[in-house]
Order: structure tokens, then C-alpha cells, then sequence
């Protein structure tokens, strides 16, 4: 799993912060921080489909995309199954790239991501997800701000009633 950083009860389930890799994670639901064309990249992306196996490219091609290639927009998730990982789900979600002058949009878009992750974890019956810091790397959002926005959000999940009990951010 990794070594823990650091763990914090709430009303319905656990958040907790482990330093590690985002692919050893024995949970319900991995998040892939993906981009649009759902085909692959490099970071989590990377590691995600290498230890998932070529079949996971397969279930993303099979996804619906609009006339530029694109599966997922901004924002949003799409789900597979974790064909060789130890997750069931991989919930591939697609952050903003940062741009300082939009830095109000991209805070926004980048909650309506984690808010449409842990919807789709929700709507899986997932009791526990692996996030890792979704835009924190190639799309350059700063770091702290981006933590700052990740653990609202799943805090916010964790204080009511769903079917989450860990919510496990993956810290490379
Ligand atoms: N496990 C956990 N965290 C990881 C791992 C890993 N195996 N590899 C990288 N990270 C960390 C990075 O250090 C960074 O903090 O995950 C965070 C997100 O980095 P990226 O993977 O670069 O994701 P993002 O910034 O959302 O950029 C998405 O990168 O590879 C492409 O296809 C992907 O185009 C998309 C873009």
C-alpha cells in the first residue's frame, strides 16, 4: 500500500493520506488521472495502464468519443474495469490544466472532478477509492492549492451517509 502519512475519522468512513504508488492500492476504485482521449499518457496514466494490461486500453477505446477523440471531457469521469489491477474499477477522471490567468476556472473544474469521481464511486457501491493528486503533475496545478480542494471535497463525502468508508489519497 505505502507508508502512512496520516489518517482522519469522520462520520461515515476514513480519509486517509499514504505515501506510495497508485497501482499497488488493494481497494474498490482506483482514479486515473487520464486526459480526454482516455488513451493513455505518461504519470499515473502510465502506470495505470501498464500494470492494468493492454485490455484496459481496449474498454477505453470502446468508449464513446466525439469528433476530435474525445472520451471524457474536462471534468468529468469514465469507468472501466481494473482488468490487472487489484481494484475492480478504475474511474478515469479528467482534471484541468492549470493556467495562472484562469486559475478560478481551473479551482472549479478541478472540484467538479473529485465531484464526479466519488459520484461514480457512489453510484458503483464502492466502500473504498485511491485517489492520487489529479492535475498536480504534466498539468502543472500547484500542489497546495490542489490538496486544499481534493480533501475538501472528500471530506465533504465522508461527513454524510454513502457508500464510501475509505477515501485513501496516493501520494508519489
Ligand atoms: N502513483 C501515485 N501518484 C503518482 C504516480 C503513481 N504511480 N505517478 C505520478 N504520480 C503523481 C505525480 O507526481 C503528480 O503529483 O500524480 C500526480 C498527478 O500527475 P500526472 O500523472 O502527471 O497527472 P496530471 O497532472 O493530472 O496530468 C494528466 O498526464 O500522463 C498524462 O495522460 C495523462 O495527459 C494526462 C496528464
Amino acid at each position: 500500500m505505502g507508508s502512512w502519512i496520516a489518517v482522519e475519522r469522520h462520520p461515515h468512513g476514513r480519509l486517509e493520506l499514504v505515501e506510495g504508488d497508485i497501482v499497488d492500492q488493494h481497494v474498490d476504485a482506483v482514479v486515473n488521472a487520464a486526459n480526454s482521449s482516455l488513451l493513455g499518457g505518461g504519470g499515473v496514466d502510465g502506470a495505470i495502464h501498464t500494470a492494468a494490461g493492454p485490455a484496459l486500453l481496449d474498454a477505453c477505446r470502446a468508449l464513446p468519443a466525439d469528433g476530435h477523440g474525445r472520451r471524457c471531457p474536462t471534468g468529468e469521469v469514465r469507468v472501466t474495469p481494473g482488468f490487472g489491477l487489484a481494484a475492480r474499477w478504475v474511474i478515469h477522471a479528467v482534471g484541468p490544466v492549470y493556467e495562472e490567468r484562469y486559475r478560478a476556472r481551473a479551482e472549479t473544474l478541478l472540484q467538479q472532478t473529485y465531484r464526479s469521481a466519488f459520484a461514480a464511486a457512489a453510484e458503483l457501491g464502492a466502500r473504498s477509492i485511491a485517489l492520487p493528486a489529479i492535475s498536480a503533475g504534466a498539468y502543472r496545478f500547484p500542489v497546495h492549492a490542489a490538496a486544499r480542494i481534493a480533501t475538501a471535497e472528500a471530506r465533504s463525502v465522508l461527513d454524510r451517509p454513502g457508500s464510501l468508508e475509505v477515501v485513501r489519497f496516493v501520494l508519489f
